[in-house]
């Protein structure tokens, strides 16, 4: 684990301030996590993405307490100065605001995680203060909030009607009222974005809510091409991984195949003498094989 510091929350809060732009990203591994903060990101969260990047599923729902708490842990090894968070998964926080902070310290404590994100505005405020009076920082997460994507009419844009756009600023100033440290706004027209970003004392991250916010995020495997298929407006991707995997991994089948690898050099050695004593003991018949019944 890195002994770097860590990034400290007012430093991030001066950077809204001096109009330094956050860099956020998602990463569920510490070879990821120690990568993004090579990179010099900000912000590393360990998003409940990952029940589709990592995990296979078809929506973020399905993921689990244990499962964010084992992915986050893991980055927390890889990761150096920037901020780990959290994502509390669907189900963590929905039903209680004791249960949210129940799910909320096992992010902490089990997984050394800095910081939480929760989805929502409405009942989730109550729980961002229940866990901000118990010392937990929260990142909120408003616009379209993928655990709710089914009541929100699918994976569509949020905000684009003047009531909804309203609705959205009041959840803005309520989660930063109730202590929030940042919120996400996600696929939000890129004007309301900005006029709530500039209603706000904390900063924004937006994904697919334009250049206005004050950081941007976008997701590992998208980012990187790992990703293929139909992708989100939203997302550019800076590298094309899967190709680059899918060919290593071809070359790799095609000298295996064909016995150029492995070569002399990844191979180990044995002196002349203890090879030829073992020979011996092998043409002596003092060692029995498999063919003859017995397990050396
Ligand atoms: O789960 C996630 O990766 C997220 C980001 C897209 C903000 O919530």
């Amino acid at each position: 684990m890195s002994s770097e510091p860590r990034m400290a929350l007012p430093e991030l809060a001066s950077m809204k301030t001096d109009g330094r732009k956050i860099v956020m990203v998602t990463a569920y591994d510490a070879p990821s996590a120690r990568l993004a903060s090579q990179a010099g990101v900000d912000l590393v969260l360990v998003g409940d993405s990952a029940a589709m990047t990592v995990l296979g599923h078809e929506s973020t729902v399905p993921a689990t307490m244990d499962e964010m708490v084992v992915l986050t842990r893991a980055a927390r090894s890889g990761i150096g100065r920037p901020l780990l968070i959290g994502d509390m998964p669907f189900g963590s926080f929905q039903v209680s605001d004791e249960d949210a902070l129940k799910n909320a310290i096992r992010f902490v404590k089990e997984a050394d995680a800095d910081a939480v994100k929760l989805e929502g505005g409405g009942a989730s405020v109550s729980r961002v203060r229940t866990l901000v009076g118990a010392g937990i920082p929260v990142m909120g997460h408003i616009g379209l909030t993928p655990q709710s994507a089914t009541m929100l009419g699918g994976y569509k844009a949020q905000g684009r009607t003047a009531s909804k756009a309203r609705q959205l600023f009041a959840d803005a100033q309520a989660l930063q009222a109730a202590g929030c440290f940042a919120i996400v706004l996600e696929a939000v027209p890129a004007r309301v974005a900005t006029r709530i970003t500039e209603s706000l004392r904390i900063p924004t991250i937006g994904i697919g809510a334009g250049a206005g916010c004050d950081g941007q995020v976008l997701v590992w495997h998208d980012l990187l091409g790992i990703t293929e298929g139909r992708l989100a407006r939203f997302v550019k991707q800076y590298g094309h991984l899967a190709e680059e995997t899918r060919k290593a991994l071809e070359a790799y089948a095609a000298e295996v195949r064909s016995g150029a690898f492995p070569a002399e050099e990844h191979s180990y050695g044995i002196s002349d003498e203890e090879l030829a004593l073992f020979e011996s003991e092998l043409d002596s018949g003092a060692l029995v094989g498999d063919a003859g019944g017995d397990w050396l």
